[in-house]
């Protein structure tokens, strides 16, 4: 069977580029791991789109990185991960992990003050899941959520460095830094990419907690807890990084070349839909 492979790859998704942060870590953590990326760019955003509609575009996606046989899947969108963590994950007989326990956590061993921000899409701001984890691993700690809706299309046009997306930053991070937090979680896998414009508004005493680093461990931690880690001198069979996704493939393998230590050579573009 093939999830039983610990030589197989790892699946990791997102609605687009976002979840390459997630990638980018586990690269950088487990380097001996492969990886199949798809990101769902005929369909982003799903930060505003239904339960529902998320639900099924995951399901889909699954039953697409199945066929690429990995033998386990990061849920690489916290969108998604609120929205469809715990039903995909009881559907699977592989290991399914999302990357919100893991912020949460690394958020509750940096705060000092008890005062947490988390920003995110609408929908996961609106779920309340990061306050409901956070309190559940903390009782007490006070957690104040803001929704950026504006992040996601700007982090996919690559606007990382410009005067639109500080004017937009400053707006939504204003309301934060009124409540005194000292640590903020970036609650969406694409916010990292705005991590100088964040670091800049919120001065250096707020803690920004990218919950990829954690669920790059959290998965170490799984793969080698359940013996499935790769074997470092198994052939590799093929390119280590694979990369689909639903729309636009030219433009995906550009900008995940741009952010990731290895240039990428290829994107396939495949129908979801199918699936
Ligand atoms: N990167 C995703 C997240 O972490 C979602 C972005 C979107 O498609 O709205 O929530």
């Amino acid at each position: 069977m093939s999830h039983t492979d610990r030589n197989a790859p790892v699946g990791v998704f997102d609605s687009g580029v976002g979840g390459l942060t997630v990638a980018r870590e586990i690269m950088r953590q487990i380097p001996e791991e492969r990886i199949v990326y798809f990101g769902d760019t005929a369909r982003l955003p799903y930060g505003s789109k239904s339960k529902d509609t998320v639900l099924r575009y995951s399901r889909q996606i699954v039953r697409f990185l199945r066929t690429q046989e990995v033998k386990a899947i990061v849920i690489a969108c916290n969108t998604a991960s609120a929205y469809a963590l715990e039903t995909v994950a009881s559907e699977s007989d592989i290991p399914v992990i999302g990357v919100i326990n893991a912020g949460a956590r690394a958020a509750v061993h940096a705060t000092k003050n008890g005062r947490i921000g988390v920003i995110g899409t609408v929908a996961t701001i609106s779920t309340g899941i990061y306050t409901e984890v956070i309190r559940t691993m903390r009782p007490g700690i006070e957690v104040f959520g803001k929704a950026c809706p504006l992040f996601v299309p700007l982090v996919e046009e690559g606007l990382f460095h410009d005067s639109v997306t500080d004017e937009v930053a400053s707006r939504y991070l204003s309301v934060l830094k009124e409540k005194y937090i000292d640590t903020l979680v970036l609650g969406c896998t694409h916010y990292p990419l705005l991590r100088s414009t964040m670091r800049r508004l919120m001065g250096e005493n707020v803690t920004l907690v990218n919950p990829a680093y954690e669920t790059a461990l959290e998965l170490k931690d799984l793969l080698k807890e359940k013996e499935m880690n790769r074997d470092p001198a198994a052939e590799m069979q093929g390119e280590q990084y694979q990369f689909f996704v639903s729309d636009l493939a030219d433009q995906f393998t550009n900008f995940a070349t741009a952010i990731l230590p290895k240039e990428v050579k290829e994107t396939r573009k495949i129908n979801i839909e199918e699936y």
